[in-house]
């Protein structure tokens, strides 16, 4: 019955089964947020670490292997579980996690190369699944008891079908929750990203046994959307505890007194090992010249682009910090999500790095938005002082060139904290009033006199003459937007005003008179449907209000590298 969601076939009379969800609409429904338990950042990093150390991934022919692959993994260990994908050009990969840490160990024991004198022998745990020996085949069909297991499906729904579902709505802000739950990262993507950290963990690790190459940014602040980068830093030795009794010490090289060509030396050499010596890893390239020096990546097996940096703590913490943010209100998430994908329709970002606004600082705009709610009704958000103020004894970080990181990090009590520190009655917008509120807010804003400081939740006066200026909250004094040219700062303020003016004039709810779904999706471009193709719409003539923003000139594409030698005296710490 091709009506009910999963459909379980049994795969080649193996007793395998596979889970298949056919794709249709998330539901639009949001947990009640006072019950559900809150997982902190470290608990969730190191949960997805483990993962990832107890996993491995095996390159198969086609889906059918699939069944066989558990068999033979299910020899060296217990399998908990598989999650199968594919790539572009028929690649299919199974993500194996087995039950424990040493099943990883024997099963890698166990493998081997194609031809030793033709490849570099690199041991790691990404592999392939080669035909068995007969002998071999024979033992497996016969020894195996039968067994169930779920497949997960990369199943991101195209854009059609996001229209779609979006189109298919009852209401803006269900339209909204429909495109958070649809496009953001999910649980295969997460697993992949820690295993994609791994590899260069394990390929250093004989020379730095306590390495930890840690994912931030959108992968780990619940801000990423299925196909996000994967930003990551190497810390060579988190050892934190007191040393200073052992007799025995290790020899070991001095370090240059500029600690910045030690990095760039390193992340050199770094640059070599992955272009060189890691599976997978492809169209390596060394960008040195940045404030923070980074090596970028592709790995193919995952299919994941990677910015690999070191000592780059700060920007671990700056994902915490959003991370709990985010924790804090179900609407954030939803939010962030529906404005960057506006961005990214009507043109305001762009994948390349360059003079305009990225996603990290419209994650930063909505964020202050929502701690200034208060003259409507409570803020949805705290600001970072009171973060800062609430923090406990084990909430203190300071990197090693001197940012303090210290703030709560434990999310149930600060959303005790703004339950009952409400002056007003808790903020309960809907996500409709709340985005039509953002783009309100930021049309009346004064961009050319004042900057964004999510510290105190409030404007400031521009501390430079910067187009576009958003306070870094942990490094004060840093300017996030820095790299906003002017034109791109005049684009941005315009489209908020068109898509505020906008608003007034489209269909915020489906036609009432359509029943069904496939009745609701053929009515007219409705809500965030209709903010995103304004400007189609508009060039078509229909009765909007959106006057196209004035046209800037193209960007001259420049070379990466050059963009970054441009910033280096800039706030760059990531500068995409
Ligand atoms: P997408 O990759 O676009 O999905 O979002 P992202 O949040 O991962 O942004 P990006 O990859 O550009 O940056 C990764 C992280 O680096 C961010 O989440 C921040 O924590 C940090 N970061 C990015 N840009 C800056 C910047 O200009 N200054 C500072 N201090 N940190 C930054
Ligand atoms: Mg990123």
């Amino acid at each position: 019955n091709r009506n009910i969601p999963s459909l379980l076939i049994e795969v080649l009379e193996q007793k395998l089964y596979l889970c298949y969800t056919e794709p249709k609409p998330p539901p639009a429904t949001h947990e009640n947020q006072a019950a559900t338990y809150k997982v902190s950042f470290e608990n969730m990093v190191e949960s997805r670490r483990n993962e990832a150390f107890r996993s491995i991934l095996v390159q198969v022919q086609s889906e059918q292997s699939c069944s066989d692959l558990h068999k033979y993994c299910s020899q060296y260990g217990e399998v908990k579980g598989m999650h199968h994908y594919s790539l572009p050009g028929s690649l299919h990969f199974v993500l194996v996690e087995f039950m424990h840490k040493s099943d990883v160990d024997h099963i890698l024991n166990a493998s081997s190369y194609i031809n030793k004198k033709e490849v570099v022998p690199v041991r790691s745990p990404f592999l392939w699944f080669r035909a068995p020996k007969k002998s071999l085949q024979q033992t497996l069909n016969s020894s195996q008891p039968p067994c169930l297991m779920e497949m997960n499906r990369n199943n991101t729904p195209t854009a059609a079908e996001l229209r779609n579902w979006m189109q298919g709505a009852d209401s803006f802000s269900d339209q909204i929750l429909i495109l958070h739950r649809a496009t953001s990262l999910n649980d295969l993507g997460s697993r992949l990203r820690f295993l994609t950290a791994r590899q260069i963990e394990l390929a250093v690790m004989g020379l730095f046994p306590q390495v930890t190459v840690l994912p931030f940014g959108s992968s780990v602040n619940g801000f990423g959307k299925a196909a996000c980068d994967l930003d990551l830093v190497l810390l060579a030795d988190r050892e934190t505890t007191d040393t200073s009794d052992c007799r025995l010490v290790f020899h070991a090289k001095t370090l240059l007194t500029n600690g910045r060509t030690q990095v760039q030396r390193h992340m050199e050499t770094l640059g070599d090992v992955v272009q060189l010596l890691l599976p997978g890893c492809s169209h390596v390239r060394r960008i040195l010249q940045a404030r923070v020096p980074i090596i970028k990546y592709h790995q193919d097996l995952t299919g994941i682009e990677c910015d690999l940096s070191m000592t780059n703590m700060s920007a671990v913490y700056m994902s915490e910090l959003l991370y709990i943010l985010g924790e804090s209100d179900w609407r954030v998430r939803p939010l962030v999500f529906a404005v960057r994908r506006w961005a990214r329709e009507i043109g305001l970002t762009n994948p390349t790095p360059g003079r305009w606004i990225t996603n990290f600082s419209l994650t930063l705009l909505v964020l202050f938005y929502l701690q200034q709610r208060s003259k409507h009704q409570g803020p949805v958000l705290p600001t970072l002082n009171t973060m800062i103020s609430l923090a406990g004894s084990g909430d203190r970080r300071v990197t090693s060139d001197g940012v303090n990181c210290t703030f709560i990090r434990d999310v149930s009590r600060l959303c005790q904290h703004m339950a009952s520190s409400a002056r007003t009655l808790p903020n309960r917008e809907n996500l409709e009033t709340l985005l039509i509120g953002f783009f309100e807010f930021y049309s009346s804003f004064d961009f050319s006199t004042h900057a964004i400081s999510l510290n105190n939740g409030m404007s400031v006066p521009k501390p430079d003459h910067s187009p576009l200026y958003i306070a870094n909250p942990l490094e004060r004094g840093l300017n996030v937007s820095k790299n906003v040219s002017h034109d791109e700062t005049e684009r941005l303020r315009i489209e908020f005003r068109n898509t505020a003016w906008m608003l007034e004039s489209v269909a915020l709810t489906p036609d009432k008179s359509s029943v069904t779904a496939s009745q609701k999706k053929a009515h007219e471009v409705w809500g965030l449907t209709a903010l995103f193709e304004a400007p189609q719409i508009a060039a078509k003539g229909r009765n909007i209000f959106y006057i196209p923003a004035r046209k800037v000139s193209a960007p001259r594409i420049m070379d990466v590298s050059e963009l970054f030698q441009e910033n280096i005296e800039g706030d760059t710490s990531k500068s995409t």
